[in-house]
């Protein structure tokens, strides 16, 4: 599309919000402005940005202010560690470059607590240097209106994001290309429903064409892996033992196990054995612990189960002991049952060691 950065510059002209960033190009202020609103959004942000740059009109009377000052300013925004950065770099900017804001974009880069996207913002905003900036907005804008389906959070992604960012810049207006298209991002191509009857995009736009703006842009969801500790007690009483099908809202509904007592973390054999559960699973009944398993280690999409097998030979009735909701069977007729995964390594195991026993 030829006509991307006219038509996001044009409805900047119109549509921008009048910011008192905005209104400078001392890229001291711009980088505090930056700073702040990585922090908190532009409402909140503008009454910190005006006490900020009321106290420390420059970045020499930042990097001399007393730090307590720094952070009570700060106060209320959260990450202390930015604004510890903020006062560090300050110093910096006095020792190292003479007390003025370096304009190469790698100087800038190389200071504390300024990473890529910060070092765009005030490469192009403060010295029109042709950066083109990547923030959450642009992700956004980028990946609807040109259709990039790869993940933001993603290595390639980022990479395939800024290459196009960098591409579409108006290398003859990169300042306002930059606003434009974050302006663009948070106030018409919003996250969440935004309006494209009135988009000046949408006739351009492949998210909007393919009905895919809820959709885009995509993230790699990182899933949230949750650790289980299964002790499984597999109960032998001459040729006989009990398995249990499982009806919960669980994993393995409807698959058969043995009585299973799920702990918070892994549990040592002494602590096992006078729990609560135990006891109520063997009562006062004479048994043996024949064996206890090194932990099963097996990996589900959401979930890491580590089980052990707690190996009981009882002289008791079965009967007497096995839960209302479990079956007796012959060791020898689990085969017949449809068992987890886990189960089935376990009992091959155990047929191995008879094997070789
Ligand atoms: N968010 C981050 N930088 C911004 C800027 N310069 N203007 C508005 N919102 C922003």
């Amino acid at each position: 599309m030829k006509h991307f950065s006219g038509i996001i510059t044009s409805w900047y002209s119109q549509n921008k919000r009048d910011l008192p960033w905005r209104n400078t190009n001392d890229a001291y202020l711009i980088w505090l402005s930056e700073i702040i609103l990585q922090q908190t959004r532009v409402d909140q942000g503008m009454a910190y940005y005006l006490k900020f740059a009321g106290a420390f009109p420059t970045v020499k009377h930042l990097a001399k202010a007393d730090n307590d000052k720094v952070m009570k300013l700060w106060q209320g925004l959260g990450y202390y560690s930015r604004a510890r950065n903020l006062h560090a770099t300050a110093k910096i900017v006095c020792t190292d470059f003479n007390g003025v804001f370096p304009s190469e974009y790698n100087d800038i880069l190389s200071l504390k607590g300024i990473g890529e996207y910060t070092a765009s913002a005030i490469a192009s905003f403060a010295f029109n240097k042709p950066h083109a900036v990547v923030d959450g907005n642009v992700y956004r804008v980028l990946s609807r209106v040109f259709g990039v389906e790869s993940a933001i959070d993603s290595t390639t992604g980022k990479k395939e994001f800024s290459k196009l960012a960098n591409e579409l810049l108006d290398k003859k207006n990169p300042a306002a290309h930059n606003q434009a298209i974050m302006e663009f991002g948070a106030l018409q191509c919003k996250p969440v429903n935004p309006d494209c009857s009135v988009c000046p995009m949408n006739s351009h736009c492949y998210a909007f064409a393919k009905k895919r703006v809820n959709v885009l842009p995509v993230k790699e969801k990182k899933i949230k892996v949750r650790n289980r500790y299964f002790n499984y007690v597999v109960l032998k009483s001459e040729d006989s033992t009990v398995i249990n099908k499982r009806i919960d809202k669980d994993i393995w509904t409807n698959l058969y196990d043995f009585p299973l007592i799920e702990t918070n973390a892994e549990v040592n054999e002494s602590d096992f054995l006078v729990s609560k559960e135990w006891k109520k699973l063997i009562g006062k009944n004479k048994h043996i612990v024949r064996s206890v398993s090194a932990p099963y280690k097996h990996i589900l999409s959401h979930q890491k189960i580590y089980a052990r097998f707690w190996e009981i030979d009882l002289s008791a009735d079965l009967k007497k002991i096995a839960p209302d909701s479990s079956i007796i069977i012959k060791q020898k007729d689990i085969h017949k049952y449809a068992v987890p995964r886990l189960i089935e390594n376990y009992l091959n195991s155990e047929k191995g060691k008879k094997v070789k026993g």
